[in-house]
């Protein structure tokens, strides 16, 4: 087991998932107002997964809780390589729960397109997207949102991948170990998360108190799990329920 110091993230705890959430929103609101008044705009990368509904429902109930989502870039830690219509996709899950509600406009959200045959050729096209964007410099998102599995993943990084070892690609297609479904991902690796001003965690539920405590527990990460790798050069929050923080909590 490798250790490292941890960082020093904030960790906001919650009496439930939707308290979580809602402390989440908040964060997330603040964040992109402050990159709006800083430099006009802001770009942002959601999480997968079912966590993150709670969180854009909350956003998208404030009526976007007076920000200028106008400015904001949407953009996708992960993918899972399916259509876009698929119950499995991500991009549906903020499409339904947060850019329609909002009145996002599509040229403002910048998917995966996890459909295209191979997950590699996905990945690149990707890539070509954030390049577009960015320029070739690896870009600096304002805001990474984040979620993780029971096994310490978090996008679509998985324990003893060899995507945690990239270190140039900035987007790479990885498929998931035996027993998580779908298989194939196209995901953001850690050299790109970790360039963000603000990476923002929301993880609840008891199931995932384990890894909660492997990675913010004791003031030692375990590195092997992939979340434990998240160390953004910015500010790094994690917003759990009671439940996953265990006895992280007071
Ligand atoms: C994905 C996510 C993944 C997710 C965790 C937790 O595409 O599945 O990027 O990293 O955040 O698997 O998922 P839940 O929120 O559903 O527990």
């Amino acid at each position: 087991m490798r250790y490292r110091d941890s960082m020093t993230p904030t960790i906001r705890m919650a009496a439930d998932p939707a308290g979580a959430a809602a402390a989440a929103a908040k964060a997330v609101l603040d964040v992109v107002r402050a990159a709006i008044a800083e430099h006009g705009s802001a770009t942002v990368a959601l999480a997968g997964g079912g966590t993150p509904a709670l969180l854009y429902r909350n956003l998208a109930m404030r009526g976007g809780g007076g920000a200028r989502w106008d400015r904001v870039e949407f953009f996708f830690g992960d993918e899972r390589c399916v259509p876009p219509r698929s119950p499995d996709s991500n991009f549906l899950l903020a499409k339904e729960a947060l850019f329609t509600p909002l009145g996002i406009e599509p040229a403002r959200v910048h998917r995966i397109e996890g459909e295209v045959e191979p997950p590699a050729e996905a990945a690149e096209r990707y890539a070509g997207t954030l390049r577009r964007h960015f320029g070739v410099e690896v870009p600096r998102l304002d805001l990474v949102l984040l979620g993780m599995g029971v096994d310490g993943h978090t996008a679509s990084l998985f324990p003893g991948s060899a995507a945690l070892l990239e270190k140039s690609r900035w987007v790479v297609a990885v498929q998931a170990p035996s027993g998580i479904r779908p298989v194939d991902r196209v995901t953001l690796t850690l050299p790109l998360l970790n360039r963000a001003n603000t990476v923002l965690f929301l993880v609840s539920g008891e199931a995932k108190q384990p890894a909660v405590a492997a990675v913010l527990g004791d003031g030692r990460a375990d590195t092997q799990l992939p979340a434990a790798r998240v160390s953004p050069q910015g500010r790094l929050l994690w917003f759990l329920d009671r439940a996953a923080a265990g006895r992280l909590c007071p």
